[in-house]
């Protein structure tokens, strides 16, 4: 995680940077600093969020055409004006930003401190770049030597952004592991962790790999990797407005981006479902038809709410294409030898990506031959270059901390994905393969129709906003929405809250209830309704309180529900789409009633690029 920013060109850098900053503040907002070269180098860092610097920096020397600026999510040291970025060398010459892991830091550091370098912080960062000073020192070549050979001797993932007092034309950045654009100008460069800081000023940019060095100047950008061999920059079109980084009129991004989503899935389905020719057309997979239709079995790979799509994704692929499907979390898969074969398909959902961890285990498992599908909503992002075909979920930039838009985006991507595979396979009759065609194109309405009055939930909100815990059920297709509705809350409102498939319910979690315990059940018609109606009487008996989303019409669990949350009447495998819904709403709403800060949840990052 960490944002960071970096501008050299004509204009005043430090305004860029406080702009872009902000920009990027969902990735980590424990401190913030930048450091300027203006005569000298000049840093300024606080601990807290970027307005905070801002009012730091009042009356302030702030001039320089050359600058970076960090937003940090705290690995090493605990966040404190001495552990924020910029951090400077033991000389003062040098400064960087980075955002990343030096798995070798102790070493390194105990190797420093016996040369007497001293250290300030307790991060990482300070001992990386007094480990460059070093080199630089023992070898008298130029900087970005130093910095070449440090890079190799590192263990971790960064993206770091280097100047030095004494060459105010020069930026030099290097990534592993953690995004990096920069963004070309006339007579200017922007460096970020993404593109919002730069779209206002050009809308070329350069997305740089792994292993590569950038030198940048005003006039100039040159590639090199870490064989010091220049690499040609390929320049990429940015399709993104600034509108769609900005509230739009919403206190909260995340209640605008809860209220995109019957644009933004319709955006999704737009040109790819066509119910009336029966077709659905995605590249990704009518170019790799093949090997995924034939798949022996597909593992799919994810973390946070991310992985609860891909729950869901798993029973829709099963149903529809009758292939085997595991859903890993990225992080377990990753480190424990997992068997991949040739012939399998991994499948990558991620909203940023750039999820370091998801990143990682799709390595290895391209490694042992596994061909990839990224579900990605992040343009250009690692996880997308990494696959070998995927699909964008279009949901637009995503800024609000908890992932909402996202979510639906990469479920209808996944919908579309199982429907079009299942067909081809021949797994799928043709009524219903155009019926659920014609449902998830109903759906950006119904999610209109949910969204059009939402009292209903913010009134339940302020009821239940005292509850200690909350416990969430649901079955089938809506279990994995109960998992969601349950992480929303938790990452909104500072509730526990649990997720539970509801039959499951009898062997432990139980126990928990009583009059003070909020069960929220996820109970739309479906194959399910039966099953759930008897969940909800077993927590009636023992006083449970019931909030129940459910399917207009009925008027069972209504009845027996202490608060409902209806939505449109769907098929079970659309049904998800729906009910998530009114969970979002309802975990923003508590958290708007606990006075918390919706967009920017404590000790939570929107891009997590450690491992
Ligand atoms: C973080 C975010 C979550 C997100 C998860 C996976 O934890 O706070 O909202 O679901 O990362 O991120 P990804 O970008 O890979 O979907």
């Amino acid at each position: 995680m960490c944002g960071i920013v970096g501008y050299i060109g004509h204009r005043e850098a430090y305004p860029v940077i406080l702009k872009g900053l902000k920009r990027l503040e969902y990735r980590g907002y424990d401190s913030a600093g930048v450091a300027l070269i203006n005569g000298g180098l000049k840093v300024y860092k606080k601990k807290g969020k970027v307005a905070e610097l801002e009012e730091e920096v009042i009356g302030k020397d702030l001039r320089g055409h050359i600058g970076i600026g960090h937003t940090r999510w705290a690995t090493h040291g605990e966040p404190s004006d001495r552990n924020a970025h910029p951090h400077l060398s033991n000389s003062g010459e040098f400064a960087m930003i980075h955002n990343g892991i030096i798995e070798n830091y102790v070493s390194i550091k105990n190797d420093l401190l016996k040369k007497g370098y001293t250290f300030k912080s307790d991060t990482d960062t300070e001992v990386f770049l007094n480990f460059i000073e070093d080199i630089k020192k023992n070898n008298g070549g130029t900087l970005e030597e130093a910095l070449r050979i440090a890079l190799k001797r590192i263990v971790g993932a960064y993206c770091i952004l280097l100047i030095d007092q004494n060459d105010p034309e020069t930026i030099i950045a290097a990534r592993k592991g953690s995004p990096l654009v920069i963004g070309i100008g006339k007579g200017e460069h922007f460096l970020a962790s993404d593109a919002s800081p730069i779209i206002e000023y050009t809308k070329e940019v350069v997305y740089v790999n792994d292993y590569e060095i950038a030198i940048v100047r005003p006039d100039e950008l040159i590639l090199k990797n870490l064989g010091n061999e220049k690499q040609t920059p390929f320049i990429t079109k940015l399709d993104m407005e600034l509108a769609a980084i900005e509230k739009g009129g919403y206190e909260h991004f995340m209640l605008k981006e809860i209220n995109e989503q019957p644009e933004t899935i319709h955006d999704c389905l737009r040109g790819r479902l066509l119910p009336d020719s029966g077709q659905i057309i995605m590249s990704g997979i009518d170019d790799h038809l093949n090997e995924l239709k034939n798949a022996q079995r597909m593992v799919i790979v994810a973390c946070g709410t991310s992985w609860h799509a891909g729950l869901i994704a798993e029973y829709i692929i099963e149903e529809l294409c009758r292939i085997p499907v595991e859903v890993e979390y990225a992080s377990e898969f990753r480190y424990r030898n997992p068997v991949v074969n040739k012939g399998d398909v991994i499948i990558a959902i991620s909203q940023s990506g750039e999820t370091a961890d998801t990143l990682v285990a799709l390595g290895s498992a391209k490694e042992k031959g596994a061909f990839i599908f990224g579900v990605v909503n992040a343009v250009g992002s690692s996880i997308a270059r990494l696959s070998d075909a995927g699909a964008y979920s279009h949901a637009g930039p995503e800024i609000g901390v908890a992932s909402t838009k996202a979510f639906t985006g990469q479920l209808a991507v996944l919908t579309m994905m199982a429907l079009k595979l299942g067909h081809a396979k021949g797994t799928i009759d043709e009524d219903r393969y155009i019926g659920l065609m014609k449902e998830l194109e109903a759906v950006p309405e119904k999610v209109r129709l949910i969204l059009e009055d939402t009292s209903n939930i913010k009134r339940i909100a302020e009821k239940y906003k005292d509850a200690h815990d909350f416990l969430f059920l649901g079955r089938g297709y809506n279990f994995p929405v109960a998992l969601e509705g349950a992480l929303k809350l938790k990452e909104i409102s500072y509730i526990h809250a649990e997720g539970y498939p509801a039959a499951e319910m009898k062997h432990g979690p139980i126990a928990l209830v009583d009059e003070n315990l909020p069960v929220v059940f996820v109970a739309t018609k479906d194959s399910y309704y039966e099953k759930i109606v008897s969940n909800v009487q077993e927590i009636k008996a023992r006083k449970g309180k019931v909030i129940a989303v459910a399917t207009e019409g009925d008027d069972v669990i209504p009845a027996m529900a202490d608060d409902v949350m209806l939505v449109p009447d769907a098929d079970e495998i659309i049904a998800p789409l729906l009910s998530v819904v009114p969970l979002q709403l309802l975990s923003y709403y508590v958290g708007i009633a606990k006075g918390l800060d919706v967009d920017k949840p404590r000790n939570l990052a929107k891009s997590v690029t450690v491992e």
